[in-house]
């Protein structure tokens, strides 16, 4: 029997490879980081070519480092950006544009059209989503809209969509399907038939022969060609979906947020779609082979690491990410400064495509220092949005928040997450959660694992943060939080 799982995680940032051991425990990484593309302001593409050579380069890099060969791994998962949209020639395999990433707001008048009288919750009944640039139907209706002559060529299936789960899968198996987690992003499938919905794709004008076959999250969909001759493909999920997985959050009432690009709190709510009356969004959790799928409550944070990057890039205030931390730990506090870093419009719970970001509450007191603080509790206080919506959806109070992803590794960003949210904030020895659970979806589908029962023994608390702030400070900080933020409303025409 083989000894290793491989995951990709093909992210907003960067593609990476990780290999697994029948333990759970990461025994190789290879990362690489692929272009932005900014052709406008609120535009934000991919090169969906650049992103393949990297996942090919990172899957034989982590093979490489550990000195072995394709044939010692049982399967390969793929976990992936959500939304991010992909059209290509079926022929050539040529993508006809750049991908447009989620957090491309250029779609922005199309949603408002399509919302017409009833606004923004008009499909929520059939996708669980309101109508929002983030998802990738309103981007596959741009694209053929208007790259000339492709709508006509999708309508006769050569042109295919695909999420980048899709269009990776493509090139590695040469077939054309995608998972319920990825297919639940895109404003087309309805949530209860698992199916493309023939009144969503009317309405949105999307062709039903350029899409793809909507499959379970864990199955082999096909076996590589190429370089990775003969390996099973054999799970995708969306990325938070996979970290949802592999924080083991399988039973109804478990939930997790993970700290990337942007940050998503996902809890699983079981077997029946719960619908938002909050601001969330209702999305498929995971579907294992032929049993039933689980559904979740997504609260959906489009700018929180991305901000710190921002910080980083384009003014310059600090070298590397983590120093963010030592510049914030220069000053006590925030010196009353709030930022709202809604650069893609603000998600969840308030899904405004119209605001843009702001720094409130400046005066000649605040230094560099304060703005650090305040990029940072800019994550603590959207977390403190969402579970506020999560509560209220779900009837049941937050006890402890499971949390991953890259800017778990900030301690004073995740004390002062514990103390917003005055709860306790607990992260697993694994963080790599995102190809954990992919792998594990894999391995599950190949019988390397035999089930989710025991991979729950795998999962160990590393760290955890206990809420210490007074009560009078956390209330008045959420009041100017919420006055920040009523500021962003209204900015685009
Ligand atoms: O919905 C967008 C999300 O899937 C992106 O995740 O980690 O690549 O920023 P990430």
């Amino acid at each position: 029997m083989s000894s290793y799982i491989a995951a990709i995680d093909q992210g907003t940032t960067s593609s990476r490879c990780i290999v697994f051991d029948q333990g759970g425990s990461i025994v190789s990484v290879a990362q690489k980081e692929h272009r932005q593309i900014f052709p406008r302001p609120g535009w934000v593409e991919h090169d969906a070519e650049e992103i393949w050579a990297n996942v090919l380069d990172v899957v034989h890099g982590a093979l490489s480092k550990l000195s072995i060969t394709v044939h010692e791994l049982a399967a390969i998962g793929i976990t992936n950006q959500r939304e991010t949209t992909v059209l290509w020639d079926a022929e050539t395999g040529k993508p006809v544009h750049n991908a447009i990433v989620w957090q491309d707001t250029r779609t922005d008048a199309l949603v408002r059209e399509l919302g017409g009288e009833q606004g923004q919750d008009r499909f929520r009944e059939q996708c669980g989503l309101p109508l929002a640039t983030y998802f990738a139907g309103p981007k596959a209706r741009w694209l053929l809209d208007t790259v000339p002559g492709v709508r006509e060529r999708a309508e006769r299936g050569e042109v295919l969509f695909g999420t980048m789960d899709t269009w990776l899968i493509w090139k590695l198996t040469g077939n054309h399907v995608t998972d319920v987690t990825n297919a639940s992003r895109t404003m087309l499938m309805n949530l209860r038939t698992l199916d493309w919905d023939a009144d969503l794709l009317r309405e949105f004008g999307i062709p039903r022969a350029m899409l793809p076959e909507i499959r379970s999250s864990a199955e082999v969909y096909g076996t590589a060609r190429g370089t990775l001759s003969g390996l099973p493909v054999a799970s995708a999920l969306g990325d938070q979906q996979a970290a949802l997985f592999g924080q083991t959050c399988f039973e109804p009432g478990e939930g997790k947020c993970t700290y990337g690009t942007g940050s998503f709190l996902l809890l699983n709510t079981g077997e029946q779609p719960v619908a938002s009356r909050n601001g969330l969004l209702t999305t498929v959790g995971y579907k294992i082979g032929d049993q039933p799928a689980r559904y979740a409550l997504e609260g959906a944070i489009a700018v929180t690491g991305s901000l710190v990057q921002w910080f980083r890039d384009n003014v310059e205030l600090i070298a590397s990410a983590p120093e963010i931390e030592t510049l914030a730990r220069t000053v006590s506090d925030n010196g009353g400064c709030y930022f709202v870093p809604a650069f893609a419009g603000l998600f969840a719970p308030h899904w405004r495509s119209d605001a843009r970001g702001v720094i409130a509450g400046l005066t000649g007191y605040i230094t560099k220092g304060h703005l650090a603080r305040a990029v940072l509790e800019a994550t603590a206080w959207q977390t403190r949005e969402v579970v506020d919506a999560m509560n209220a959806d779900s009837g049941v109070e937050l006890t402890t928040l499971k949390v991953d992803g890259g800017m778990t590794a900030n301690n004073l960003l995740m004390q002062t997450l514990s103390d917003v949210l005055d709860a306790p904030v607990v992260r697993p020895i694994i963080a790599e959660t995102t190809c954990l659970g992919a792998a594990y979806a894999a391995g599950i589908a190949v019988g390397f694992w035999e089930g989710t029962d025991k991979l729950r023994d795998n999962w160990h608390k590393a760290a955890e943060w206990l809420p210490a702030m007074e009560s009078s400070i956390r209330d008045k900080g959420y009041r100017k939080w919420r006055k920040a933020v009523a500021r962003t409303m209204d900015w685009i025409d």
